[in-house]
């Protein structure tokens, strides 16, 4: 009798965090789909029109595929910053807000930035939701777009302008984090 029940409180606080650990190998996975196509899109596009040509690329193709592993997933997937450059699209929320400056923190404190995700269960008015982030670093392939204003040619500049008037994503430096894929997945039955 008191062995099932120590049993049955170790399932109780085991169960959880089994699902947490799933969860989080299915985001890591989304994360790294995301990371992966917007990668291969964006080398593409630079080699064959260069950076003002990949400008579209990031504009149309970054959201349609955040929107299409959303679809996939039954979540929201989608890339945030506290600089951004499309701020209907990369506004971080609070939850995002304490990651990005956690892992700001620990970039600072010497962490590879690529290394660097968490996950977390958390409850809110609507229900609980499962939520996955995983830092992007700074590459030195971002920095014809998001570097310095030597390292961004004349024309993308100008595409930008038009483009993105209220833009803030620009002047990092490699190995900084420019941001992070966010997921949220709701857990449960949501209302
Ligand atoms: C060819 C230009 C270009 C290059 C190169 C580029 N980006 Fe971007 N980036 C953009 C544009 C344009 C947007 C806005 C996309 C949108 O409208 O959703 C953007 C948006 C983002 C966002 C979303 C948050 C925001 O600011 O709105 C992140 C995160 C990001 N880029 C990271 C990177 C990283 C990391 C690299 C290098 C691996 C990179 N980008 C390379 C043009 C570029």
């Amino acid at each position: 009798m008191l062995l099932s029940r120590s049993c049955a409180t170790i399932l109780l606080v085991a169960l959880p965090l089994i699902a947490q650990a799933d969860q989080t190998t299915e985001a890591r996975a989304l994360a790294s789909q995301m990371i992966q196509q917007l990668g291969a899109a964006l080398k593409k596009e630079l080699a064959a029109n260069g950076p003002d040509g990949a400008v579209s690329v990031c504009r149309d193709i970054a959201p349609a595929i955040a929107g299409e592993l959303s679809r996939k997933s039954g979540g929201r997937v989608a890339r945030v910053s506290f600089k951004t450059r499309n701020p209907l699209l990369g506004d971080p929320d609070v939850w995002e807000q304490q990651v990005l400056a956690e892992f700001d923190r620990r970039a600072a404190a010497g962490e590879k930035v690529e290394s660097l995700e968490y996950s977390e269960t958390v409850d809110e008015p609507r229900g609980r939701y499962f939520r996955y982030m995983k830092a992007l670093p700074v590459q030195p392939l971002c920095l014809s777009c998001h570097g310095t204003a030597e390292n961004i040619p004349d024309q993308v500049k100008a595409k930008l302008a038009i483009d993105y008037p209220h833009d803030h994503a620009t002047g990092y430096a490699p190995g900084q984090v420019r941001g992070a894929v966010t997921i949220k997945q709701p857990v449960g039955t949501v209302q």
